[in-house]
């Protein structure tokens, strides 16, 4: 075996509950913001299809976790509608929820699989929305207590939590780029928005601790290490902005339970940093995580800019930098994105450099295909050799990490089986299960297959 992983590796993939669980207004269920936003604009998502439309774990959930077993999976990650567990945002759980949750979770257990629970997942309640989102201050107080009783009510079976999942992209999608809800374009508000998520973050820390919570408790960032064009100091700087405003504006208060200097110095100089308030500096403090998930699908590559920005243009993080196409990349033309399997190893290699190597694992990576169908085999089966390719030129790089000293616990593929993208719905197919969305068959691909072999021999 050219790649042996250690014993207790986390082998599995992760998933969410807006994209996964479907029945989003049953069950007690209410609104999030995407229920909301797809009824004023269902032309904002792929042919029209919303959160009312997934693949169904809800009902389906015994059955889908049977087939994580079969993919040899030993942890599971998704997350708790926070609208489900508690309709109107705060107050008392719903009981219809508690039950769904515990099942879930039993049956997990009951297969050998670990669950890893996150909080928040894009997932913003209607009711909560309502109040100001991120915004207020009185939605991160509810949050907190919404964080605190999924502990009590599950703390016995959960033992790895994770307070956001990518908590930047609702900052970057609701308040910079339009493509998640409430669809403003505002930097002032984009901070207040992050600093507000960071600070219920860390008042969920808190709360856990305070509780005697048993395991631990970390955060899902997406990490994007930027590469200069060059090594001309033009270059490197507009890289260091690029990572100071898109990694380590999160990385840092929940590693190091606060902000880096120069970019509060940075948004100084501009008039955008969010309002402080007495107290929030030991709160974040007391945010700092056990446990660090890494998302990684994409390099952010960037050059200086070549041309004045113009000043009555709104203030953006672009201001600082372009970006940058090296030649002959690889790209996974379906989503755009760049493949660079070495990135992975890059953020590993700064997590255990400048970040205490706290443990960490790659909490998602993968491979979106649109029109997958047509690797479909004679015997019915996707054909997915190039995800294959993707998932073992990562892992590759992952072990090397590990073998030069890095706390990388495990690996989670993005997705379980195909799933609804948000906008994009299902126009790019991420699953090591093939769902039939006529019919809803649930088949497993090759990569799926080989993954189950890889994860039980423990390496490739
Ligand atoms: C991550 C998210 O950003 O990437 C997932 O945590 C998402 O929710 C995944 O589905 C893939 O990205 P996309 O935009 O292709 O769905």
């Amino acid at each position: 075996m050219q790649y042996r992983f250690p014993d207790n590796f986390w082998w599995g993939s992760a998933s969410s509950a807006a994209q996964s669980e479907g029945s989003s207004l049953t069950g007690g269920k209410t609104p999030t913001t995407w229920d909301h936003w797809f009824a004023l604009e269902p032309h904002r998502f792929h042919q029209q299809v919303g959160p009312a439309d997934t693949s169904g774990f809800y009902q389906h959930f015994r059955d889908d976790i049977a087939l994580l077993a079969e993919l040899g999976h030993n942890t599971f990650r998704t997350s708790i509608a926070w609208s489900r567990l508690i309709p109107e945002g705060r107050g008392e759980p719903n009981p219809e929820a508690v039950d769904f949750y515990n099942a879930m979770l039993d049956e997990l257990l009951a297969r050998g699989i670990t669950p890893f629970i996150c909080l928040y997942h894009f997932d913003m309640p209607m009711a909560m929305q309502a109040l100001g989102g991120w915004e207020s201050r009185e939605v991160v107080a509810a949050y907190a207590e919404y964080a605190a009783t999924c502990f009590r009510l599950f703390g016995a079976k959960v033992k790895h939590w994770f307070t956001f999942n990518e908590p930047i992209v609702p900052v970057e999608g609701g308040y910079l780029y339009d493509f998640h809800y409430p669809n403003v374009l505002d930097f002032r508000r984009a901070a207040s928005v992050a600093y507000h998520t960071m600070l219920a973050h860390a008042a969920a820390v808190r709360a856990f601790r305070a509780m005697g919570g048993e395991g631990q408790i970390g955060i899902i960032l997406n990490l994007t290490p930027s590469y200069p064009r060059s090594q001309h100091p033009a270059d490197v700087k507009a890289a260091h902005l690029a990572d100071l405003f898109f990694n380590r504006s999160f990385l840092d208060p929940a590693v190091r339970g606060e902000y880096p200097a120069d970019l509060v110095a940075l948004l100084r100089e501009y008039d955008q940093l969010p309002q402080v308030q007495e107290g929030d500096r030991s709160l974040l403090a007391d945010g700092r995580i056990d446990l660090l998930g890494v998302n990684y699908y994409q390099p952010r590559r960037v050059k200086a800019r070549l041309e004045a920005v113009n000043p009555a243009s709104p203030f953006l993080p672009e201001w600082f930098f372009d970006s940058y196409e090296m030649p002959g990349r690889k790209m996974n033309p379906h989503r755009g994105w760049e493949i660079y399997e070495k990135g992975i190893y890059d953020i590993l290699i700064n997590l255990r450099d400048n970040y205490g190597n706290l443990p960490c694992y790659i909490s998602e990576n993968g491979m979106g295909v649109e029109g997958e169908e047509k690797f479909l085999g004679d015997s019915g089966r996707i054909e997915d050799d190039y995800r294959i390719d993707f998932i073992r030129g990562h892992l590759g790089w992952l072990h090397k990490g590990i073998s030069e000293g890095c706390q990388c616990l495990g690996y989670h593929l993005w997705t379980f089986i195909d799933n609804w993208s948000w906008c994009n719905a299902y126009k790019n197919r991420y699953g090591f299960v093939r769902l039939d969305l006529a019919s809803g068959e649930r088949r497993i691909k090759k990569s799926g297959q080989w993954f189950a072999e890889t994860a039980r021999r423990g390496g490739f």
